[in-house]
């Protein structure tokens, strides 16, 4: 994959600027923007509206978080579980802010990792870069995996069968391979070859139906409230609920997704920062609501170790299973929406690093017939699917996290940096109560990296170590910046 940029004809030591101006180098925010676009062979193009940014958004954040994690997160806090949504969401909306002010200054496709070139140099970008790997590409795969728990309770509700272990879980978990995980990654492939705007069709068509599913639940579920499943209210306490919120934060990652779309936006200035909040008004709403009813009808402790509690839920309230089952499907293309936008974003990531220098320009070659980079959306896939279908990826959750919160945290330092380094840049939104809301932001994103377990700071530290190498080997020298100072 390394070997398909250009050769490079290396310069003598004595000719290169020291390597510390090199790891610092920054890319204007003017050439950021007036690259906006342009790839290998082609340009992207321009067609996306207000309201497909925002669908884009709502499609790679709701999904696996309120249909599973709600499970295992209400174990812990109790019935104050819509509690803990509310803490969860008020980090993101900080980091959202500050998203929000970014992508409408600089409405490139990089997101956080193009701020970060801006503002903070060549070498924080990578890392960033290197981050949003974790949040996107093994989150789609993390996903992926949830995508067949889904679908097996939906094939055993319809017709009673189930896809054998065998070839539903990989090494390790009691199979060989998960070909449901597989399927789903390579049907976003499919689609995603297409065009950013039949991309964004397909995907608003599957955001609809997961929100009304979420209605609908909301709907039923209500009828079954008792008022005494909400006492006690937090019975394993503050701890219980603190605990409770770093795992939904899970659920809430995906709303920058706008935010890689920058260059395909017709109007990125006015609408992605409007579609980055939105969505997250729209999913806190309903992720609060959902919560609200599904402990008011289910007794807290019944939550333990049920993955498909909302199944459950409707089951129970109605007393048929084939609004399980209706709740079911809603699953299974509510988390195959969050593979398909997510595979989105980390495909655009992946071409503004490539126009950049710094991961090989395959991954910036427009097709000219659909305008997308197609190849690099072949190379993503395959990685993400064949990642999703072999390598057991429960404990991967958490590295998507930590990865995403790092760099949240980046961004609400960028926002505070370019806000003292370019106050006068035209910005089409910008946040409230500055600088305390992107310091309380940063100070959020600390915090939940704090209340991720040790074995994810290891495997957090391994991927950091992994991603400097690939830079040391190859981004610092191909480098765009790099070539033009020679
Ligand atoms: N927020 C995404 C989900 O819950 C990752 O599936």
């Amino acid at each position: 994959m390394l070997d398909a940029a250009p050769p490079v004809t290396p310069q003598p030591e004595s000719e290169r600027p020291p390597l510390g101006s090199r790891l610092m180098r920054r890319k204007p925010v003017e050439q950021l923007v007036a690259e906006g676009g342009q790839g290998e062979g082609g340009t992207l193009r321009r067609s996306l509206t207000m309201w497909q940014l925002t669908m884009i958004s709502i499609g790679a954040t709701l999904g696996t978080g309120i249909f599973v994690v709600l499970g295992e997160a209400t174990s812990a806090a109790g019935p104050a579980v819509a509690i803990s949504f509310v803490i969860a969401g008020l980090t993101a909306l900080f980091s959202a802010l500050s998203y929000a002010e970014l992508a409408g200054s600089i409405p490139v496709s990089g997101s956080s990792y193009s701020y970060s070139y801006a503002t903070m140099g060549e070498i924080v970008a990578w890392i960033c870069g290197w981050c949003l790997v974790l949040e996107y590409g093994v989150s789609v795969a993390a996903v992926a995996v949830g995508w067949g728990q889904y679908l097996n309770e939906l094939l055993e509700g319809t017709i009673g069968v189930t896809i054998p272990e065998s070839v539903s879980a990989p090494l390790g978990e009691g199979g060989f391979i998960n070909l449901p995980a597989l399927v789903v990654v390579l049907l976003a492939m499919v689609f995603l070859m297409r065009g950013a705007k039949e991309s964004a069709r397909v995907n608003t068509v599957m955001v609809v139906i997961k929100i009304a599913t979420l209605v609908l639940f909301c709907a039923i579920g209500f009828m079954g409230i008792k008022a005494g499943n909400y006492t006690p209210l937090a019975p394993l306490g503050i701890t219980g609920i603190s605990a409770a919120a770093a795992t939904v934060f899970f659920s809430y990652i995906g709303f920058d997704a706008a935010s890689t779309a920058g260059e395909e936006a017709k109007n990125p200035k006015r609408d992605l920062p409007r579609a980055i909040m939105l969505s997250l008004l729209i999913v806190t709403v309903l992720y609060c609501l959902v919560a609200l009813v599904a402990v008011g009808a289910m007794p807290w402790d019944d939550f333990d170790g049920t993955e498909a509690a909302l199944s459950q839920i409707l089951n129970d309230v109605t007393g048929h299973s084939v609004w399980g089952s209706v709740l079911a499907a809603g699953a299974v293309v509510a988390i195959a929406s969050v593979v398909f936008a997510v595979l989105y974003g980390q495909t655009r990531i992946l071409f503004a690093m490539s126009r950049d220098g710094l991961v090989p320009k395959v991954f910036a070659k427009v097709d000219e017939r659909t305008g997308t980079p197609k190849a690099n959306v072949v190379i993503v896939s395959l990685f993400c699917g064949i990642l999703a279908a072999a390598i057991p990826l429960s404990e991967l959750a958490n590295a998507t996290s930590i990865g995403t919160l790092f760099a949240f945290g980046l961004v609400n330092i960028a926002v505070i940096i370019l806000r003292y380094k370019r106050p006068d840049m035209p910005r089409t939104f910008r946040l409230a109560l500055f600088p305390v809301t992107p310091v309380l932001g940063f100070g959020c994103c600390v915090y939940l990296m704090g209340k991720l377990p040790a074995p994810t700071w290891f495997a957090f530290g391994g991927w950091m170590v992994a991603g400097l190498v690939v830079y040391f080997f190859y981004g610092l020298r191909r480098s765009s910046l790099a070539t033009a100072e020679k």
